[in-house]
């Protein structure tokens, strides 16, 4: 949102931990408008699914899918890998998939990519339901980070190997309101 980032503080502080601006609201605008872009003109002539990953991707879903002018099917589901700052890789079952998936073009929106657990979890669960595609599209890749080999299609930004919150990510729950991303301060 124009108009938010100079009320952005230099600090925030999230329980025991500093965080400092690192992309500020406009960049994020623009990128997630290139990226819904992309998606717009690949899936023109398709009917595809969003399966938005809660709770990080709700922003970014937000952002994205309002600037995708196609026809599509929006759906909500949750998992859980990190607790505090370090990703766990102990990815949980997916709640929430209420709408089948067979012969459907999916896009799965994901916040952050990091070690990538999370979302090699929901391909191998996804894909025996048998899709016609699974696409990712993520706000954010860790790509030094990423240690799978599913192709992460669309993220509207790269971002190097560091502990990130705002614009849906959280530490342990706060900071997801943040209108901006901040860095934890080292
Ligand atoms: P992965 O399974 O290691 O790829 O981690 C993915 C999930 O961990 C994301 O959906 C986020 O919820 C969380 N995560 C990864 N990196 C960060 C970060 O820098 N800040 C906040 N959450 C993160
Ligand atoms: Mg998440």
């Amino acid at each position: 949102m124009r108009g938010f980032s100079f009320l952005m503080p230099n600090e925030i502080q999230l329980h025991d931990k500093t965080f400092v601006p690192y992309i500020g609201a406009d960049q994020l605008e623009s990128a997630i408008e290139k990226t819904a872009a992309q998606l717009s003109e690949h899936y023109k002539d398709k009917q595809p699914l969003f399966v938005v990953v809660l709770n990080g991707a709700f922003m970014f879903a937000a952002e994205l899918l309002k600037r995708c002018n196609i026809k599509a099917e929006v759906v909500f589901v949750r998992v859980a890998s990190y607790s505090g700052t370090q990703s766990s890789g102990d990815v949980r079952e997916i709640l929430g998939l209420t709408s089948p998936i067979e012969h459907r073009d999916v896009i799965l929106i994901e916040d952050i990519i990091d070690t990538g657990h999370t979302i090699a979890k929901l391909f191998e669960t996804l894909l025996p339901k048998n899709p016609k595609s699974i696409k990712v599209a993520s706000l954010l890749f860790k790509k030094l980070a990423y240690e799978k080999a599913y192709p992460i299609d669309y993220y509207a930004l790269e971002i190097e190997n560091k502990f990130v919150v705002g614009y849906g990510l959280d530490y342990n729950e706060l900071g997801r309101n943040i209108p901006s991303i901040y860095v934890l301060k080292s």
